[in-house]
């Protein structure tokens, strides 16, 4: 554990301020940071060079050498210069918010193009505030920099071992290949839409529990799907981890997909470089926004989701709110607890994921049809995609061709 101090600017009576403060407390315990003391500033605006005022600079100062803390790390994005000029002033390692934000994403990143995409998006966030941070570190004789916060884990090297235009040629070599990357996706999410499975997404804030039900929800219904997939239609075969196939088994199949979570001011160069992963948002029929339901900012969160989706522009797209971790704070008994728009349910608990997928299909399938259909018996694969892709309710072999009495989507 490294030892930091916290510090925040409290502008005009913001009233998100604490839950703020607490959140970063949080955000530095995921970097291995622990936080020994807090400083907070009121303020009518920020200050253009310190971003605190000089008096609370030589406040935080004594914090530093009182504690014997190895870096300060404030409440916000602050510009290159003023992490530069407040790392002069105070002796340590100044770092933000957003840095801590990128380097839990850069620990998190699982498939190849998360590593890829957080990389990028952290090397262009370092590259102007490197020649400062470079001077901090060799001031401290860089035992922080091989900690918490700092590592380029892609590369396998310190982002402070690098130098400029190394970095600069690192960049421009993930943008190509993010954007190759990117077709590939494309031309998967095209596949997708023609294969006619509607598509639901995971979203929610941080921590809100959406992997916890995307495992509960694959234990129950997707093993079988994704070996399914993999044998009988290639289709998917190219599918990544994360979109995968749920089958009922009742061939009302669909597709759900989980993104990165939501949180307070995400970095825009995340969203940015995760617009690729994110777009597969904005093509899903029905978004499942996951809230952990137990924590008390748990509307605030919820605000910042839909903030996070008008920006990339998803709003328009139909929800289901998945109230989750319902066990902490309601009674066992009454879950899960299902209303028109939201569902009350645990995932880590296993209570209402049927109740959860009956509602997903009823949204997913609203548009289900009865009908009967004569197919000559020359068009075999008409009949076959049908069999695949519909609830067939009779068979009748007719003279001049089969007669299905079949229930599927009308598109
Ligand atoms: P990010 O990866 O940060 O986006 O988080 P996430 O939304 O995927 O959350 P995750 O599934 O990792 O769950 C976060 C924590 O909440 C874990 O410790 C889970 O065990 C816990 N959790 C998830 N669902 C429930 C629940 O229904 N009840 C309780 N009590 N805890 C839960």
């Amino acid at each position: 554990m490294e030892k930091v101090i916290l510090v925040g600017v409290k502008v005009r009576e913001d009233p998100d301020f604490e839950r703020s403060m607490e959140e970063l407390e949080s955000l530095a315990q995921a970097c291995d940071m622990e936080a020994a003391a807090t400083a907070v500033q009121n303020l009518p605006a920020v200050h253009n060079a310190l971003y605190i005022g000089s008096g609370k600079v030589q406040e935080v100062k004594n914090l530093v050498s009182l504690t014997g803390a190895d870096g300060v790390v404030f409440d916000n994005s602050l510009s290159p210069s003023q992490q530069r000029n407040l790392q002069e002033e105070l002796g340590v390692l100044v770092l933000d918010r957003t840095n801590l934000i990128l380097e839990i994403f850069s620990r998190r990143a699982r498939t190849k193009e998360a590593k890829l995409q957080v990389e990028s998006a952290n090397l262009q966030y370092m590259l102007p505030r490197l020649v400062g941070m470079r001077q901090a570190l060799s001031r401290q004789g860089g035992g922080f920099g091989a900690g918490g916060g700092f590592t380029n884990r892609g590369a396998g090297e310190t982002l402070l071992e690098l130098d400029r235009r190394r970095i600069e040629k690192r960049i421009s070599e993930l943008r190509r290949e993010l954007d190759e990357m990117e077709q590939d996706r494309k031309t998967q999410q095209k596949k997708r839409r023609e294969s006619d499975l509607p598509c639901a997404a995971l979203v929610g804030y941080t921590n809100a529990g959406k992997s916890t039900l995307l495992n509960r929800i694959l234990d129950q219904y997707g093993a079988e799907a994704d070996k399914k997939v993999l044998e009988k239609d290639m289709l998917f075969a190219t599918l990544d981890t994360t979109v995968r196939r749920i089958d009922p088994g009742d061939n009302r199949d669909f597709l759900l997909s989980d993104t990165v979570g939501f949180i307070d001011r995400l970095p825009h160069a995340l969203i940015k470089a995760f617009r690729s992963t994110l777009s597969e948002v904005c093509s899903a029929d029905l978004l499942l926004q996951v809230v952990d339901f137990s924590d008390p900012h748990h509307r605030e969160q919820m605000k910042v989701t839909e903030d996070t989706l008008r920006e990339l522009k998803a709003e328009h797209i139909p929800r289901l709110y998945v109230m989750n971790k319902a066990d902490l704070v309601m009674d066992k008994e009454r879950l899960p607890r299902v209303l028109e728009d939201r569902i009350y349910l645990s995932a880590k608990e296993g209570i209402g994921i049927e109740e959860l997928v009956g509602r997903i299909r009823e949204k997913l399938f609203s548009d289900f049809l009865e009908c009967e259909m004569k197919i000559p018996y020359t068009d075999g694969a008409a009949v076959s995609y049908l069999q695949e892709n519909a609830v067939i309710l009779s068979t009748e072999y007719m003279e001049d061709g089969v007669l299905l009495r079949l229930s599927c989507r009308k598109k």
